[in-house]
């Protein structure tokens, strides 16, 4: 939720933030808006409710005076938490005598209590925002730190007693009108790494915000405060003891996170599956199969003592999870348990030192994510972090990680690395069947074998859309459209459903399909499409069986029907009123091939529906708040 940007450097400011600021729209649309100190110490500010596409237009309009001399700045682009999507909600938020600005991802817990106290003490606020009290403190706090010579040292040691007042997650980022060329930054369960350049510094949500700038960068830990200035970049803790940043190199480019001549990110993402799966299997197996993870803080023995599996996550990566959970109590025979983050901890889950809990997250900072796995640790369950974000919260606090190399991915609704995350559980439950000792090493390199052709398949997926793109425009004013599927197609259903639901605004519901009789089938109408998810007739074939018969229930209905099944299996084609054929493939690795229709139909609804694929409305890509 919300992108944060900061600079301080030798270059005007302003261009550098609201790049910055484009590259991290993701995170949060609701308003964006810029600060900015330029030599004279004069601080200006300029916010806008809206996209970015809004602040611009107003910093266009306004000939950027003053903004464009400054060569320190903080920007922000919000996902509204406290106070509604306004002008006046949109951060910075500056203190009352207009001294500092600070911007905010994240909650304030106690931000009623201080509000009430600032106020008695005369403090009038502006806003809505939980944030306005970080900003009125500052200021005070400023005041009262006459003995400082060094205004950046001075504004460091401000953020860090603002800090010790704070409840909740925040990053904060501040400028001060008489600290120019310093930039503040804290961080309490809530993501900001700092990109380290020659001559100038930045601080952001995430690299993509600097990568064109610098590769170089520095992950803080919790409860840090950091100082950047052109010239350097310090660290404490909310305390002021000095702490080491732990330095990291991006392993990708700036054009990784551009659109290079697609419509959109999504489209571009989806494209990029075939790498993504192949960059994520590349060099993660000895020739024995061994898996090789990216930070191991996992023995052999603690694997061996696993007696049951959790796997936490949300949204899509819940849906990995719930595959997930298929392959690795086949393959190992251990209990698999699948449980959305956001409700683990609170069901009181039954976990010990033998316990291994996934954590599943393409960003590495989804708060119910972040939440679960500490409760796990708490009970002394081991966590391993499958992720696609390297300096991000959660594989930090794992015992161990493994990461999906899909690359950025921008777009809010989640493709590449929901296939990419599918591969990691598929490597984790091998490793542990290897571990274990229930599966030999051929036939551990058996399956390998048939993950390495995914990449083919899922090329030979995308290859064959242009029929898919035409139905799904013709779909455009379906009222509902529902997803049936069976063992891994159930989850396949699911994640069709959600991406409809977040791209196209359209209801729509997955259901496992022997449920349907139960209720579900009170829904189907005439012409009401059912997309049907077709498990193998050669590995499953009672499943198969059982789906074909769901789909003639449908069918009788009055059910239109588009059905997704493995080449060959001509026993569907009679009930079909749209047949998608994708690659024959082993049972337990069918969603990398069967979901990618399913992908393409949302995004081309969506588009036909004018509605914006890559920021669908309402939502954030990273969220950072429970
Ligand atoms: C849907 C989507 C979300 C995320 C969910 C978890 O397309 O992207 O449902 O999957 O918010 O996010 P991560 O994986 O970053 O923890």
């Amino acid at each position: 939720m919300c992108g944060i940007v900061g600079y301080a450097g030798c270059r005007p400011a302003l261009n550098i933030v609201v790049d910055g600021l484009r590259r991290l729209e993701y995170r949060g649309y609701d308003s964006a808006g810029v600060a900015i100190v330029d030599g004279e110490g004069d601080l200006v500010t300029e916010k806008r409710a809206g996209k970015l596409a809004n602040l611009e237009k107003a910093l266009a309009e306004d000939g950027a005076t003053g903004l464009a001399a400054g060569m320190t700045g903080i920007g922000h682009t919000r996902w509204a938490t406290h106070g509604g999507p306004t002008d006046r909600n949109a951060h910075p938020h500056r203190s009352a005598d207009g001294r500092v600005a600070v911007i905010h991802n994240g909650i304030l817990e106690n931000f009623a209590r201080l509000r009430a106290e600032l106020e008695a003490e005369g403090v009038e606020f502006t806003s809505e925002t939980d944030t306005e009290c970080a900003a009125h403190l500052l200021a005070a706090e400023l005041g009262h730190l006459t003995e400082h010579t060094d205004p950046a040292e001075r504004l460091a040691e401000a953020m860090r007693r603002v800090c010790r007042r704070l409840e909740g997650a925040f990053t904060l980022l501040a400028v001060d009108n008489l600290a120019p060329g310093a930039v503040v930054g804290a961080r309490r369960n809530s993501p900001l790494v700092v990109g380290c350049g020659e001559g100038e510094n930045y601080l952001a949500s995430d690299v993509s915000a600097f990568i064109e700038h610098t590769r170089d960068a520095i992950e803080l830990g919790q409860d840090q405060v950091v100082l950047i200035t052109p010239e350097g970049v310090s660290v404490t803790d909310f305390h002021g003891t000095p702490v080491e940043g732990t330095r990291f190199h991006i392993d990708w480019d700036a054009s990784a996170a551009e659109k290079g001549g697609y419509d959109s990110f999504m489209a571009k993402e989806i494209d990029e599956q075939p790498q993504a799966v192949a960059d994520t299997l590349l060099g993660r197996h000895t020739e024995n199969g061994d898996l090789t993870l990216d930070e191991v803080r996992l023995t052999d023995q603690d694997l061996r003592d696993v007696d049951k599996v959790f796997i936490v996550a949300c949204g899509t990566s819940f849906h990995t999870g719930m595959v997930a959970k298929y392959a690795i109590e086949h393959w190992t025979r251990i209990p698999c348990e699948v449980e959305l983050a956001s409700e683990f901890r609170y069901r009181d889950p039954v976990l010990d030192r033998s316990t291994l809990v996934v954590a599943i997250s393409q960003s590495g900072e989804t708060m119910d994510t972040l939440m679960a796995l500490r409760h796990a640790k708490e009970q002394k369950a081991r966590v391993l972090a499958i992720c696609n974000t390297n300096g991000s919260t959660i594989p930090r606090e794992s015992d161990a990680v493994l990461y999906t190399h899909c690359g950025p991915e921008i777009a809010v609704a989640s493709t590449k690395a929901f296939l990419t995350q599918l591969v990691a559980c598929y490597l984790v439950g091998l490793h542990l069947a290897q571990v274990r000792g229930v599966m030999y090493a051929d036939e551990v390199g058996a399956v390998l074998a048939q993950l390495s052709e995914m990449p083919a398949k899922i090329q030979t997926v995308l290859d064959a859309m242009e029929p898919v793109r035409e139905l799904a425009r013709d779909l455009a004013d379906a009222k509902s459209v529902l997803f049936i599927g069976r063992h891994v197609g159930y989850p396949v259903a699911l994640e069709g459903a959600l991406k409809l639901k977040e791209l196209a605004y359209m209801h729509a519901e997955g259901f496992a399909a022997g449920e349907l009789k139960h209720g579900p089938i009170a829904l189907i109408d005439e012409g009401t499409p059912v997309v049907c998810v077709v498990p193998s007739a050669r590995g499953r074939g009672v499943l198969n069986d059982k789906i074909v018969s769901n789909i003639q229930e449908v069918r009788a209905r009055g059910a239109r029907t588009i059905v997704i099944a493995e080449e060959g299996d001509d026993a569907v084609a009679p009930y079909a009123d749209h047949l998608i054929y994708v690659p024959r493939t082993p049972t337990l690795l069918a969603p990398l091939v069967t979901t990618v229709p399913l992908q393409v139909m949302a995004g081309e609804i969506a588009t036909a529906r004018g509605n914006d694929v890559d920021q669908p409305r309402n939502l954030a890509k990273s969220v950072t708040v429970e």
